[in-house]
């Protein structure tokens, strides 16, 4: 039985992620100091023998390596996965994305482990000018603290796989929805329209074009490629072949809803700094191994308002 190592496994992506590998038959360890993550998330795994959760800082590389020991595969999902604020703590992003990554891989030697998943992002590509997207776009600039951590994140552990012999299946994600999903453009918008069901304030100005993927989709990504893509280095984006305006998406939150907000704009183009007007991913290579995502944008924002509708103690302890 694969023993899988998984940082960050009470957030979001992780928590789903673990739900997923011990249906496959992993016997899993949750690494995750609870900043961002929940333990009501792992309630499912919790009842499984097979997983045992460590609460544990992935910047303590002691404790880190130790809680490794007699795993086989790692994935690294711990970070500071919000992109808006890094203008206003420099050096989170570097400690939590890049420092941190650096651990999980001398974690990772000190134990002999040679097998990691890593979750990038498409925020790595800063404001492509190609469209959409494929993973040997021209080098890009970065334009945000997030990206720039992350793609410092991935030249580690590519020179991790060159000097030290690794494997690495790197996916380069667009956003992810779905249930547990705890932060982003529908959990704000779904929460500012409790508040007040008259009004949203939207930050840009509403035509920035995105892409999103069902997190169930993304995990069936993963795994797919972690069994068929055999390169070293596995540099895969992980998107649909389709985008939504932010207007959009108000719509169908909205109808979801039956609210007709009067909705205001703050900025231009971009929401904030870092924000990138335009995100469509080329997911050929992820398709070649013969993936296609089963949910549409509009149905995994549909399925992640109604996932928030049913779970308010998120929106109260994620404030
Ligand atoms: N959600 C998305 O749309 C998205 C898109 C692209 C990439 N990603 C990446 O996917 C990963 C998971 O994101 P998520 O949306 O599930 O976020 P999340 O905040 O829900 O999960 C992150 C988890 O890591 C834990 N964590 C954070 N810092 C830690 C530390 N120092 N030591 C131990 N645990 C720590 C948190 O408590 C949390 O449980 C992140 O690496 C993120 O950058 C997410």
């Amino acid at each position: 039985m694969i023993k899988a190592f998984v940082t960050g496994a009470a957030g979001f992506i992780g928590s789903n992620l673990v739900d997923r590998l011990l249906n496959e038959g992993f016997s899993v360890k949750g690494y995750d100091n609870l900043t961002t993550g929940f333990v009501e998330n792992l309630t499912m795994a919790m009842k499984s023998s097979a997983f045992t959760l460590q609460r544990g800082d992935v910047m303590d590389l002691s404790g880190l390596t130790a809680a490794m020991s007699g795993c086989d595969f790692v994935f690294h999902l711990a970070a500071n996965a919000d992109v808006r604020f890094g203008t206003e703590h420099p050096r989170r992003d570097l400690e939590q994305n890049t420092i941190a990554t650096f651990n999980v891989l001398e974690a990772m030697r000190a134990n002999g482990i040679s097998k990691i998943a890593f979750s990038s992002t498409g925020s790595i590509y800063g404001e492509p000018e190609l469209f959409p997207t494929p993973e040997n776009a021209p080098f890009p600039i970065q334009t945000s603290l997030y990206g720039a951590s992350k793609l410092a994140g991935e030249g580690l552990i590519q020179a991790y796989c060159e000097g030290f012999g690794f494997t690495a299946w790197i996916f380069r994600f667009v956003s992810i929805l779905g249930e547990r999903y705890s932060h982003g453009h529908v959990f704000d918008f779904y929460k500012r329209l409790l508040d007040d069901p008259n009004q949203l304030h939207v930050l840009g100005n509403g035509r920035q074009r995105k892409s999103y993927l069902y997190i169930q989709d993304c995990l069936t990504a993963m795994l797919r490629a972690i069994e068929q893509a055999a390169d070293k280095v596995n540099i895969l984006n992980l998107g649909t072949d389709e985008y939504c305006q932010v207007i959009d998406s108000i719509g169908w939150i909205c109808a979801h809803l039956g609210l007709a907000p009067k909705i205001t704009y703050e900025g231009g183009e971009r929401g904030w700094i870092g924000d990138s007007p335009f995100i469509l991913l080329d997911c050929s290579r992820m398709r070649a191994l013969g993936w296609r995502p089963d949910l549409s944008i509009r149905d995994g924002i549909i399925k992640t308002l109604q996932y928030l509708q049913q779970n308010h103690w998120l929106l109260e302890r994620r404030a």
